[in-house]
């Protein structure tokens, strides 16, 4: 939990929008005003370099590289992967399908294919080879098979990843794993990071999400498909300079907020199970997720007096996703679970 409330311009005291809305804390800042940098275009910043190698050697991996975004890191390994008029098979709620403005299509000529996911976010082996497509001039070609975990805060378990990655590589598919809550996932699973790694080629983990950075994404995979992600990064505008700064963020991180992770989903289901015993509408949780329905449908009144007690939702309809991060402590759930209690007394 951030307890340095003195250097964050927090609007709210609870802030259940997404996990992005964390700040650094103490801590985080000191470590990044004493980085050690250099001009990481030139491939000369020792912090970001020791980061790259050090989630490529967690996940399992050769290499790796640093992005600014989540999105940035997705479409550069997405390009990596596949070549124009290729195709991604991906889960029609996944991220790089729905909510990264078809930046495969737009900027590199690549078609995404989306396909059903189950109630726990995954994608079936058996949709994946229905997906393939046959080897005509007709058709795009099936090239990359785009995975998340996790998926809306659900987990999915490792065996599922397992079948549906052995039928990818069975057809000859390259496999992206968008892991922006990476660390969230392999906590859940109470798997080694390389486990879950192993199932695809490429992972990209998020620094900015609940692990509290400002910014900051690593992709990692093979060093040949490295070279390409670094030169795609280049392409759209992604190297940066004495970056160490932040990697040294990322240091941090690793170093000292990955354990707090189960804290945020032990929350989440505390809060879950206070919402359910309201009896106020359907509630479903996983990780540091909690989504919410009502069901007197009263989304913005229920917004508008949650704020009186410095409480933020957002504004999904008709389910509300509320998230836990490192920025919420028991007091300031309390405060989010006193004031539905107000709302439905
Ligand atoms: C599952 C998932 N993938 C990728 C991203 C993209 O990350 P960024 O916002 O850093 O571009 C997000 C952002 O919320 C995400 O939730």
């Amino acid at each position: 939990m951030n307890k340095h409330n003195s250097i964050r311009n927090q609007a709210w005291e609870c802030d259940l929008r997404s996990d992005t809305f964390t700040s650094p804390d103490e801590g985080m800042r000191t470590a990044m005003a004493t980085a050690i940098v250099g001009d990481d275009v030139y491939g000369e910043d020792p912090t970001v370099n020791l980061l790259e190698k050090r989630l490529a050697s967690l996940l399992g991996k050769e290499e790796g590289v640093f992005f600014p975004s989540g999105t940035q890191s997705n479409l550069s390994a997405v390009m990596a992967h596949c070549g124009r008029g290729e195709e991604i098979i991906v889960g029609k709620n996944y991220h790089v399908y729905w909510d990264e403005a078809s930046g495969a299509s737009v900027l590199a000529g690549i078609s995404l294919w989306p396909v059903e996911t189950g109630k726990d976010g995954s994608i079936s082996p058996s949709s994946v080879e229905k997906a393939i497509k046959e080897d005509d001039p007709h058709h795009a070609s099936s090239r990359l098979l785009c995975l998340e975990n996790t998926v809306g805060g659900k987990a999915i378990s490792l065996k599922k990843m397992q079948d549906v990655s052995y039928i990818a590589r069975k057809n000859n598919l390259s496999i992206h794993l968008d892991g922006a809550r990476f660390f969230n996932a392999v906590t859940a699973l109470s798997c080694k990071p390389e486990e879950l790694a192993n199932c695809a080629d490429s992972v990209s983990i998020c620094l900015s999400k609940g692990l509290g950075t400002p910014l900051g994404t690593v992709l990692v995979g093979s060093s040949k498909f490295i070279r390409k992600a670094r030169r795609n990064r280049k392409i759209l505008g992604g190297s940066m300079r004495q970056v160490g700064v932040v990697a040294a963020a990322g240091h941090y991180a690793l170093d000292y907020n990955i354990s707090s992770l189960a804290e945020d989903h032990k929350r989440a289901e505390y809060f879950a199970k206070e919402l359910r015993g309201m009896d106020i509408g359907h509630v479903e949780s996983g990780t540091n997720m909690v989504f919410f329905t009502p069901l007197d449908g009263q989304t913005e009144k229920l917004r508008s007096h949650l704020e009186k007690y410095s409480v933020k939702i957002g504004d999904q309809k008709p389910s509300i996703r509320m998230v836990l991060h490192r920025d919420i402590s028991d007091d300031s759930l309390e405060k989010a679970i006193n004031g539905f209690k107000t709302f439905y007394k």
